[in-house]
């Protein structure tokens, strides 16, 4: 099994809900990688236009590696992968991903601003995060869990497959062969529509 579980994905997929039972499960230590980079200061300055902190990879890196130090495992959930992964530590990262139309209910109900709920839901419909993830880890130790039609306790499941090695139920995922980007863009941003 990994040592290093990372829960990738676009903001509202469910990474923090999945990360802390799998860590319970596992016994892994969880950590919320967002809350780390505030309060470890591991950001490199603020990113006016999305309104958020700019993480240090190399110091986040540094951070993972020492409480990898301890042993165990452990996972995090983070919606960026980029090079925070250790050299040398046995690393894999689960993306969840979610129908942008789920996305934009679920982000709509947190009360998100439409253009914060726009960026994020076409950043799921370009698969952002899973290219992140299979680009700096590798196809192999990306894996791709479409979630929009599990309970928790199925993602956490089919979570649980992927680390024990069984990776034969990868979901592909391919919303622009579901949805034209121009056109689900006019009904969701532009328009005052929830269902
Ligand atoms: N499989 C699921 N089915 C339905 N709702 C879910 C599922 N996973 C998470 N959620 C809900 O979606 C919302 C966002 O989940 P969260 O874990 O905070 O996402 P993230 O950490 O990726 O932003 C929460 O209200 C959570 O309860
Ligand atoms: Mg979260």
């Amino acid at each position: 099994m990994p040592r290093l579980i990372i829960i990738t994905g676009t903001p509202g997929v469910g990474k923090s809900t999945l990360s802390r039972a799998l860590a319970r499960r596992v016994g892994a230590r969880f950590i919320d990688l967002g809350e780390v980079v505030k309060t470890e200061g591991l950001h490199v300055g603020f990113d006016q236009f999305r309104g958020s902190l700019i993480i240090d990879e190399k110091r986040v890196r540094q951070h993972l590696a020492t409480v990898l130090k301890s042993g165990g495992k452990v996972v995090v959930a983070s919606h960026t992968v980029g090079h925070i992964a250790p050299r040398g530590v046995d690393s894999f990262a689960i993306v969840l991903r979610l129908d942008p139309i789920l996305l934009y209910r679920r982000l709509l109900r947190k009360g998100w601003t439409k253009r914060k709920i726009w960026e994020n839901v076409e950043s799921e419909l370009l698969d952002v995060c899973y290219f992140d993830a299979a680009h700096n880890l590798g196809l192999e130790r990306a894996f791709e869990l479409d979630t929009g039609t599990m309970s928790k306790a199925q993602v956490l499941g089919e979570a649980l497959n992927a680390i024990r090695g069984d990776r034969a139920q990868m979901s592909r995922v391919n919303w622009l062969s579901k949805y034209d980007p121009i056109d689900l863009e006019r009904k969701l941003a532009w328009r005052n529509i929830s269902s």
